[in-house]
């Protein structure tokens, strides 16, 4: 299969050495591309800036910007069977980009933000048939609730939700834990383990239901 998968965060340029961004650390998309590809699969992977080293027989593309992110997954999404969009891009970005550093004159400033483009959302609307669409859903409260709504509107066939704001799970961490439900209303539970292993059994499950649709 040719799979795209997206990893890490983006960054949203405030002016020339600031930038607004979140704690992702690439690990979990990574894991995702690095067992899709040890599992023969062809796999494209795009990155926000992390410190990870680009998986073995992964064609990695480095971005900056959730624009710079868009482009890149759009323009791959058109020859990919199975797509996972675990980064987390940013949902605003500086209405303005100051072109000079901004200066310490005032005690209180305010930054305008203006929302970025939901790049799967946008995937969802021109989905291939065939063609297998995964989204994360990063929650504090209400997970499953959430992830089914964000399952729907985004017109995804499955969707991997997982808890956030906790030090042993989500963001930055080494493990995770995740439940994928499925436009079918399929339901899987996966606890907290490595984010490798649970990796393994991402793409499995998503792998077997290509298999299925086919
Ligand atoms: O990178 P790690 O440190 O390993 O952490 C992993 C993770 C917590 C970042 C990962 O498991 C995860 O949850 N990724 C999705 C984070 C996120 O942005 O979730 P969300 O619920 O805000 O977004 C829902 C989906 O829409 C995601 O698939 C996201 O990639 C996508 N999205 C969001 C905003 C946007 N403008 N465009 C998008 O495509």
């Amino acid at each position: 299969m040719r799979v795209l998968i997206t990893a890490g965060p983006t960054r949203e340029k405030i002016d020339p050495v600031r930038y607004i961004s979140n704690y992702s650390s690439g690990k979990m998309g990574f894991a995702l591309a690095e067992t899709a590809a040890r599992k023969g699969h062809r796999v494209t992977l795009v990155s926000g800036p992390v410190s990870l080293v680009s998986p073995k027989s992964v064609r990695t593309i480095f971005i900056e910007s959730a624009a710079e992110m868009a482009c890149e997954v759009r323009r791959l999404a058109k020859s990919a069977d199975l797509i996972i969009m675990a980064a987390a891009v940013a949902d605003y970005t500086p209405a303005k980009f100051a072109k000079d550093k901004i200066k310490k004159t005032r005690t209180v400033i305010s930054i305008r933000l203006k929302k970025t483009e939901d790049i799967l959302a946008g995937l969802g609307r021109t989905k291939r048939k065939g063609q297998i669409l995964v989204g994360f859903a990063a929650e504090t409260s209400e997970l499953l609730k959430n992830a089914r709504l964000k399952l729907e509107k985004k017109n995804l066939d499955w969707i991997v939700a997982n808890e956030v704001g906790k030090k042993d799970r989500g963001f930055s961490s080494d493990n995770n834990a995740a439940t994928l439900i499925s436009r079918r209303g399929k339901k899987i539970v996966l606890p907290l383990q490595s984010k490798k292993s649970l990796a393994e059994k991402i793409i499995r499950i998503l792998t077997t239901e290509h298999t299925e649709k086919h």
